[in-house]
C-alpha cells in the first residue's frame, strides 16, 4: 500500500510539473510550484514510513524519548506563534466583508492549523509537551490594507524565523518539518501580496494600475 502511495505522489508530481511547463500565468505557476513542493513532502513521508515498515521498527507505541529541552523550547515558540497566527487570521476572516479577503484569510488560518498540528506532533514524538500560550488580547480595528500589510510583513518574518532555526536544528524530522512550513509561509506571503495588489486596484482604480 505504501509503495502505491509513493507511486501516486510521484505521478502527481509528474503531472503538476507538466502543467507548470504549460502555464503562463504567474499566480497559477506559483500555486503549482507550491503543490509540487507539498507532494514532494508527501512522497518523502511515505518513503520514510515504508523504510521503517521494511525494517520492522513501526509499532503501536514508540519508545518514549528523552526530550531535549532546548529543541522542545524552540518548537513550542513556533507552536505558540502559529496559534497566535490562526487567531489573527480567523479574526480577520470573521470581520471582513470582502469575499476575496475572507477566502485568503481562511486558507491561511487552516494552513497555520496544519503547521501548529505538525509542530505539536513533533513535540510529542520528541518526548516533550506542547505548551500553548497565546496573547488573546484586544485587537485594534484596522483597515483591510493596513492589516494586509502587517500580515505580509509577519509572513516574511516567520518564514525567516523558520529558516534561521533550521541552522541550529539537528533532528532530521524537525528539519524537514521546518523546511515544509517555511515553503508554505513563503507561499502565504505571495498570496497576501496578490490580494493586496487586487485590493489596491479596486480602491485606487485605474490611476495606479501600472506600478
Ligand atoms: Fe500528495
Ligand atoms: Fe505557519
Ligand atoms: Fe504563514
Amino acid at each position: 500500500m505504501l509503495s502505491e502511495d509513493i507511486k501516486a505522489e510521484e505521478m502527481a508530481i509528474e503531472i503538476y510539473t507538466k502543467q507548470l511547463d504549460m502555464v503562463k500565468d504567474d499566480s497559477v505557476k506559483r500555486l503549482l510550484e507550491r503543490v509540487i513542493r507539498d507532494e514532494n513532502f508527501h512522497r518523502i513521508e511515505f518513503s520514510e514510513l515504508k523504510e521503517k515498515v521494511m525494517e520492522g521498527i513501526v509499532c503501536m507505541q514508540e519508545e518514549p524519548k528523552k526530550a531535549d529541552p532546548k529543541v522542545i523550547e524552540v518548537l513550542n515558540k513556533f507552536l505558540q506563534e502559529e496559534y497566535q497566527t490562526i487567531i489573527n487570521y480567523l479574526y480577520q476572516f470573521f470581520h471582513s466583508k470582502d469575499i476575496n479577503h475572507r477566502d485568503v484569510m481562511l486558507d491561511i488560518a487552516i494552513e497555520s492549523m496544519v503547521h501548529m498540528g505538525k509542530l505539536g506532533e513533533a513535540i510529542g514524538e520528541l518526548g516533550g509537551m506542547p505548551d500553548i500560550r497565546a496573547d488573546l488580547g484586544k485587537r485594534d480595528r484596522k483597515t483591510m490594507q493596513e492589516s494586509l500589510a502587517e500580515n505580509i510583513k509577519f509572513e516574511r518574518e516567520t518564514g525567516g524565523d523558520y529558516k534561521k532555526a533550521l541552522g541550529h536544528i539537528e533532528d532530521d524530522g524537525v528539519k524537514k518539518l521546518f523546511e515544509f512550513i517555511e515553503s508554505q509561509e513563503e507561499y502565504h506571503r505571495h498570496m497576501l501580496m496578490e490580494l493586496f495588489k487586487k485590493m489596491r486596484r479596486l480602491t485606487v482604480g485605474d490611476l495606479r494600475r501600472k506600478e
